[in-house]
């Protein structure tokens, strides 16, 4: 029987990574962390304390102070996975374009990506995992047995978002959503903090002119070359 490996998905937001990431781990038996969902929960808690003002700007040294009482699970719920922030469920509030255009000055902050990192590594002890997010290839388990780049242009990906929303009956432009990714694109490479990178030895995949069910066929067969090696 192959050994169980770490597989890193990291990409540009709403490149399709989680999706891809959540199909994978469920064809070969895996668990399926979706970091994002940890800074996005922590985003959260701050914006509920007050703790971010409407300018984005947010009041570091409170939420640092209030890290340790910040608690973030998985757990399966009615059949998908969700986020649960000290004991509650988060997954829809997490997705929704508040959160999204707050998370990005969160995630620059050491602290708390200290705490999160941290968590990822644990959840990660037994291997067996699939795990995506911006910095899982480079930081967070940089001796993962297979690491994917993810990738697709600004408006391809803006695109997907806003007919994702839609469908969950947000009413939002594709001008907004076009902004939100760009602007998250450009903190998420800039920031001092483990900025959003390809690792040296990740594989590049962009998706843009592929089915979901495509994708998920190619990202299956990195996998099956990789353990069967
Ligand atoms: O993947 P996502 O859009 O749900 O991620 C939400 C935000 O969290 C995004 O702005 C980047 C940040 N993030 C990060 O900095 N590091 C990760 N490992 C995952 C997400």
């Amino acid at each position: 029987m192959e050994q169980d490996i770490i597989i890193a998905i990291d990409g540009y937001s709403s490149s399709g990574k989680s999706s891809m990431a959540r199909s994978l781990a469920r064809a070969i038996g895996y668990r399926y962390i979706d970091s994002g969902a940890m800074y996005r929960a922590v985003t959260l808690y701050a914006m509920r304390h007050g703790l971010i003002d409407a300018e984005h700007n947010v009041d570091t040294k409170a939420l640092i102070d209030s890290l340790p009482d910040i608690n973030i699970d998985f757990e399966i719920i009615g059949g998908r996975q969700s986020t649960i922030l000290n004991g509650e469920d988060v997954e829809d509030e997490i997705r929704q374009l508040p959160v999204s255009n707050n998370v990005s000055p969160v995630a620059a902050i050491p602290e708390v990506r200290h705490m999160l990192v941290t968590l990822q590594q644990a959840c990660g002890a037994k291997k067996g995992i699939v795990m995506d997010g911006r910095d899982i290839g480079t930081t967070v388990f940089p001796n993962a047995e297979l690491k994917v780049f993810v990738n697709a242009p600004a408006e391809t990906r803006a695109k997907r978002r806003m007919l994702e929303l839609r469908a969950k009956g947000q009413d939002v432009t594709f001008d907004e959503i076009l902004s939100n990714v760009k602007q998250r694109d450009f903190i998420d490479e800039n920031r001092a903090e483990s900025p959003l990178r390809r690792a040296e030895d990740a594989i590049d995949f962009d998706n843009s002119n592929m089915s979901i069910e495509e994708q998920d066929k190619a990202l299956l067969n990195l996998f099956y070359n990789k353990v069967n090696k």
